[in-house]
């Protein structure tokens, strides 16, 4: 069974499913920083029931973001930042030398809860520097500037999706139909989404598109949260298992595949969802387009190629017995990346919030830095 997370504390389980959904701005607001307290929507709980979680301590952030209540890369990487505000929000040091060691152990924490999406470690880095630039101030300015930092990321998000949605939408004409994998919309980031967030903005200009949503097992990212997004914002979508693809793109069905990415490395290879890779040799022999949408908190040009991205792996029992029925004889063995990695030569265009870059990539994605 996936691990669901009790909620903190029952008064603030409230939340009113209405204001979540039909936004304007992102369709859906998946995080929500209010009065000091995180409140996130219940992705593990999505597509039947709308009802936020609420934390109130790095704890219990770092319990959700495991347990994929937040998940999808820029919105772990915005939830993070306000995670670092919630550790140090009680602290009694009284000057950066006794506060640091506090702000490292949270750091660490939220640090240990997933490896592969490089946004969460950019968000650490940011509210490290942060606290740091500010080291000669006193305790309680330095948690304000912090505050302040999380916001800043929040709102940076909405920007960098909706730079995205600008650029990318270009790439799509009017009748086009998109296949997606796994979830890169609203509730994968802070502001509209990536992949999604280009859909909905060729959708805004007026032009009819379709999206095939591939389910993304184990965890049915795209049936549970993808297909729900989608008709949360009137886009005609379809929803088919992952292994329907192939012939959906030999029926002619599909005009380009669009994804997010948790991490694209310096020569252009990028980690996704476990199956993207599958997808993008696909989209290839079918002379199908394969575009990649993701902000620059998601590139990471430490790294030179694929092969060095950490992959998660997660427990056997959501592959063996995910939704509450047992699909595998007990104790069988199971393997189960959660990403994997679409080497560059599958990857026609990267959309990014500076613009879209093309092959060779090693020149191109440092250009934009
Ligand atoms: O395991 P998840 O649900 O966090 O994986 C999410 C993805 O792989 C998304 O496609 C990716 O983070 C892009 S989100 C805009």
């Amino acid at each position: 069974m996936v691990e669901t997370v009790k909620y903190a504390n029952p008064q603030s389980t409230i939340r009113n499913p209405q204001s979540a959904i039909r936004n304007p701005q992102s369709v859906v607001e998946t995080i929500k920083w209010e009065d000091g307290i995180l409140n996130l929507i219940d992705q593990t709980r999505l597509p039947t029931e709308a009802v936020y979680l609420s934390c109130y301590t790095p704890e219990e952030l770092a319990k959700a973001i495991k347990a994929l209540v937040v998940r999808g890369a820029p919105a772990i990487g915005v939830a993070a930042a306000y995670g670092v505000v919630l550790g140090i929000k009680n602290s009694r040091a009284r000057d950066y030398q006794e506060l640091e060691p506090e702000l490292n152990r949270v750091i660490e924490l939220l640090a240990s809860t997933r490896p592969t999406a490089v946004n969460l470690f950019w968000a650490l880095n940011r509210m490290k520097q942060t606290a740091e630039s500010h080291k000669h101030e006193d305790v309680e300015q330095i948690k304000r500037v912090l505050a302040e930092e999380a916001v800043n990321i929040h709102q940076d998000d909405k920007r960098r999706c909706q730079a995205m949605g600008e650029f990318g939408a270009g790439l799509i004409r009017d009748g086009d139909t998109i296949l997606t994998h796994c979830n890169a919309g609203a509730l994968a980031t802070g502001g509209m989404g990536t992949a999604l967030g280009v859909i909905y903005a060729a959708h805004q200009q007026g032009k009819k598109v379709k999206v095939f949503a591939d389910e993304t097992r184990p965890l049915l990212q795209g049936a549970r949260l993808t297909a729900w997004e989608l008709q949360e914002a009137g886009i005609e979508g379809t929803l088919i298992c992952d292994n329907m693809a192939a012939q959906v793109m030999k029926e002619g069905k599909i005009n380009l595949v669009l994804t997010g990415a948790d991490r694209i490395v310096a020569n252009g290879d990028t980690a996704n969802k476990i199956g993207t890779y599958g997808v993008a040799i696909l989209a290839k022999e079918h002379g199908i387009p394969f575009y990649v949408a993701a902000p620059l908190s998601t590139v990471d040009l430490n790294l030179k190629d694929g092969d060095q991205i950490p992959i998660e792996e997660r427990s056997s029992e959501e592959v063996t017995g995910g939704f509450g029925k047992q699909t595998a004889p007990s104790g069988v063995k199971v393997y189960s990346p959660a990403f994997d990695v679409t080497p560059a030569k599958y990857i026609t265009a990267i959309i990014t919030e500076k613009g879209i870059v093309r092959p060779p990539y090693q020149e191109s994605l440092a250009g934009l830095f």
